[in-house]
């Protein structure tokens, strides 16, 4: 029999043609066998739900059905019938199976139970064919496509920017050097120091931090545009929040100031967040039951207060509050928690660099709603950033979510030529390899803004995930780059 066309499951499962003949094709996720029936679910990826198949021994010999195992990949021909059992519509009633790809039972790792999250992260290259990570990705998918939809409905044009780098953009000189010199006997300079003109680029060379350096180069030209790159950090925390490799989002708008900055912001993360619950419903429905199933096992004062969806209309339905880093910190000084000492780091003066504890604080306990804070002191943020007439301040502006902390940090960038070379020198940015960042302050400067958006952060928050390191396929992260 010549086989059928391939329909995936998430068109099947919702058919009722019934008596229709089509063709599916996945990877068996359980079987269970009763008298005379034995039921299969299949799931190609396409949708969280899994496609009943029904396998009548006097029609599928007992030599296939017996080679069929959790993992298998299965071709199945046959009819669309409607389903007795709870949970489904429809099922496959099969009329010929083949079997694509055999797992052995004996080494397939996944098992038709739950796995810790920790021992999927060892099987990366098979947690795919769980339904966690067949939902996240999903989401993924659905966020990246209504980012780009965001910002090419405003009329954003998307830039490329480089992957390799010979700037430190953030200034803060966590980058990962890209090198083709021997190791072991690199050429060297008379006084000893490693010969850099000998490298691929004549030069040291770095994976990027950030394209915003780039990106601002392009907006002073075509007004509005965004990156949307991986971005490399060699810092060394191994928190739940921070990868190696991360994909950001960074808007660069020319004619913004700070507050067109934070409305677009707003604007940005409101739109995603209802785009998920717009398109992702199955799999957000799944991931929140996921999620309150884990909740129950937590101690009681350990249990986050709001259930997914919830959480996602929590950002929707409320302004985010705008406030300034001496306001933050004057709320953080005299709140309960300070005094009690319950914070790890203490809020004992202006100037200190806030923590994911304080910034948490804000959003969860006091404002109860997502907070920008702005204008924070200019010893803690990069050199960029536009100087507020006090001197001591920068135009700064970080977005705090629940859950998450910090999800975006952008500014008002400092588009006069003579306040930005004054913050290179304080900050020991060489300004000979940035001239070409400098001239654009030369010639046509305007004022301008952006930001980053941290995808897996995004990520994070969308699913109510929580280790970052689960929502990123193949997570970076110290002493981790297997798959
Ligand atoms: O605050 P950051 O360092 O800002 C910049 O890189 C600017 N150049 C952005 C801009 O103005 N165009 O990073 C921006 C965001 C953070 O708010 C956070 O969401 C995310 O990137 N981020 C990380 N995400 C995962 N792992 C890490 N190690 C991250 N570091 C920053
Ligand atoms: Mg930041």
């Amino acid at each position: 029999m010549e086989s059928l066309k391939r329909t995936k499951i998430r068109d099947l499962i919702q058919s009722e043609e019934w008596g229709k003949e089509v063709t599916a094709k996945g990877w068996v996720r359980t079987k269970r066998e009763s008298k005379n029936v034995v039921f299969i679910t299949l799931n190609d990826g396409s949708t969280i739900h899994n496609l009943q198949v029904v396998l009548d021994a006097e029609v599928i010999r007992e030599e296939v059905i017996s080679r069929i195992h959790s993992g298998a990949a299965l071709s199945v021909t046959g009819e669309i019938v409607r389903s007795l059992g709870a949970g489904q519509n429809m099922e496959l009633k099969a009329h010929e199976v083949e079997i694509l790809g055999e797992a052995n039972p004996d080494e397939y790792p996944l098992q038709p139970k739950k796995h810790s999250l920790e021992f999927l992260r060892e099987i990366a290259h098979l947690r795919f064919r769980t339904s966690t990570f067949g939902a996240i990705t999903r989401v993924r998918h659905s966020m990246i496509f209504a980012i780009h939809k965001f910002f090419n409905d405003k009329g954003f044009y998307n830039i490329h920017t480089p992957i390799i780098t010979a700037s430190d953009a953030e200034g803060a000189g966590e980058m990962f050097r890209v090198t083709i010199l021997d190791p072991v006997n690199p050429p060297r300079k008379e006084d000893g120091a490693v010969d850099y003109s000998h490298d691929f680029f004549g030069r040291p060379t770095n994976l990027t931090v950030s394209g915003q350096l780039e990106a601002e180069l392009a907006a002073l030209s075509m007004s509005d545009v965004y990156t949307f790159g991986p971005t490399f950090r060699a810092e060394n925390s191994n928190t739940s929040r921070h990868l190696a490799e991360f994909w950001m989002i960074e808007p660069e708008m020319a004619f913004y100031d700070i507050h067109d900055n934070m409305d677009l912001a707003e604007e940005m993360l409101k739109f995603l967040v209802q785009y998920a619950l717009d398109h992702c419903r199955d799999d957000l429905e799944f991931l929140s039951k996921r999620q309150q199933e884990e909740e129950r096992q937590k101690k009681v004062e350990d249990r986050s207060p709001m259930e997914l969806r919830e959480k996602l209309m929590f950002v929707l339905d409320n302004a985010f509050e705008r406030i300034t880093y001496t306001e933050a910190i004057d709320v953080l000084q005299n709140s309960p928690y300070n005094r009690k000492n319950r914070f790890q780091f203490p809020v004992n003066r202006w100037g200190i660099d806030l923590q994911s504890e304080h910034e948490r604080y804000l959003v969860e306990k006091h404002y109860r709603t997502p907070v920008i804070i702005t204008d924070y002191p200019k010893q803690i943020k990069a050199f960029y950033m536009k100087v507020n007439d006090d001197d001591r301040t920068v135009r700064a502006l970080d977005v705090l979510f629940p859950q998450i902390g910090e999800i975006i940090g952008g500014s008002q960038r400092e588009e006069r030529l003579d306040v930005l070379l004054r913050r290179m020198k304080e900050m020991n940015i060489p300004e000979k390899e940035m001239w070409w960042y400098l001239e654009t302050r030369k010639f046509g400067t305007v004022p301008h803004s952006g930001f980053g958006l941290g995808f897996e952060r995004l990520m994070l928050f969308i699913t109510g995930m929580g280790n970052i390191r689960d929502v990123i396929p193949f997570p970076r992260t110290p002493q981790n780059a297997e798959f």
